[in-house]
């Protein structure tokens, strides 16, 4: 393995976050926008470090086109629509949905050569689903199961509205953020804090494409920022089951029950489930996409906004954390050796994911 995994097990250091020369498994589904983002009118979103042009034609179905005309390379994503096409904003070359040039007021005839990249885009839920690599390996049964996570079924509302942001962060940071959730006593220690993660035992599995950690914790005070919006302040016993899907997917189940020894001990209080999606944008930035849900007051949206932004301050502090991390990563000139703990056995886990994808692809 191109990665020192087995250091894991001996207390070695290794590369952080990827070795040198690796960044992005480009045969995957990744999420590149939500789908309220895009519009008749183009956006553009890097993905990968290629810019996208994102668009909708007349019947409402979305477009990912390679976002740089490959005239002068005028962003096509702050370019114009007209009918199905997109005409670049420069000089008016036109571009159709499968990414042949056609002809324009500026030009009568466009050489065959004069086309771009189209990208296979699949809507699933609430978010667009985009393919960088290889068209034709592009299979959408690869998508996540969107039935898996329980969606579809209703038993589940969003909180408030899925939170995007472009984090100044490679992408690894803010997987290795939700893959050691030991973070969540000291960075999120006044919000979601609660019970000892460090010494709580973390149950792991691991299957081709799936990493799940989880953990269960008895007679534990609520959370500061939980207590109140769960109506209780006994004990109560906290689940937290976090599963990624690789590459760019978690979804977590963080549910609370009354601790055995209170009134009514066991019974369900409430879970949140959380979808945290991410893609790599450029070397050094990434999208990141947060949608929350509760399975209590589904009818109360008013909760669920406070839920929403009462929470949002954690995604920040996440985004802060990592930002950091990413500002020393890039001004050094070579990241010195990591020290691994016992909490990175996760870590270690998920990376090799990536660096195994990725060292397949560049031997290819
Ligand atoms: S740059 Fe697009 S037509 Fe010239
Ligand atoms: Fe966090």
């Amino acid at each position: 393995l191109p990665i020192a995994f087995d250091a894991i097990a001996t207390g070695e250091t290794s590369m952080y976050p990827l070795p040198d020369g690796m960044f992005a498994p480009q045969n995957q589904w990744y999420v590149a926008a939500l789908s309220s983002e895009v519009t008749r009118q183009p956006m553009e979103r890097w993905i990968l470090n290629e810019p996208v042009a994102l668009y909708r034609k007349t019947d409402g179905s979305a477009v990912a086109m390679q976002g740089r005309c490959p005239h002068r390379h005028f962003p096509l994503g702050k370019s114009n629509v007209v009918g199905d096409n997109i005409e670049c904003g420069y000089h008016g070359l036109q571009f159709r949905p499968d990414g042949s040039g056609d002809s324009s007021p500026a030009q009568k005839t466009v050489p065959a050569s004069c086309r771009v990249k189209v990208f296979p885009l699949v809507e699933r839920w609430k978010w667009l689903w985009i393919w960088p690599g290889n068209p034709a390996l592009a299979d959408p049964s690869l998508i996540p199961d969107h039935d898996e996570f329980g969606l579809l079924n209703g038993s589940f509302v969003l909180c408030g509205d899925i939170a995007y942001n472009e984090v100044p962060a490679r992408y690894m940071l803010i997987h290795d953020n939700l893959f050691d959730l030991t973070h969540l006593n000291v960075l999120h220690r006044n919000s979601i804090g609660g019970g000892n993660l460090a010494e709580t035992k973390e149950q792991r599995n691991l299957t081709e494409n799936r990493l799940t950690s989880h953990r269960h914790f008895r007679d534990l005070a609520p959370p500061p920022f939980m207590g109140p919006v769960l109506g209780y302040n006994g004990l109560c016993d906290r689940d937290m089951k976090i599963t990624f899907c690789f590459p760019g997917l978690h979804y977590f189940f963080d549910t609370y029950s009354k601790a055995s020894g209170e009134p009514g001990g066991g019974e369900h209080l409430g879970a949140i489930m959380g979808f945290h999606c991410v893609t790599p944008a450029t070397h050094h930035t990434s999208h990141y996409f947060a949608a929350l849900l509760r399975d209590f007051a589904r009818d109360d949206a008013a909760l669920g906004q406070h839920i929403a932004s009462g929470l949002a301050p954690t995604l920040q502090e996440d985004i802060f954390a990592t930002g950091e991390i990413e500002k020393t990563a890039s001004r050094l000139s070579r990241l010195p050796a990591e020290i691994l703990l016992n909490s990175d056995t996760t870590c270690g886990l998920g990376r090799r994911m990536f660096a195994q994808a990725i060292g397949k692809e560049m031997a290819v």
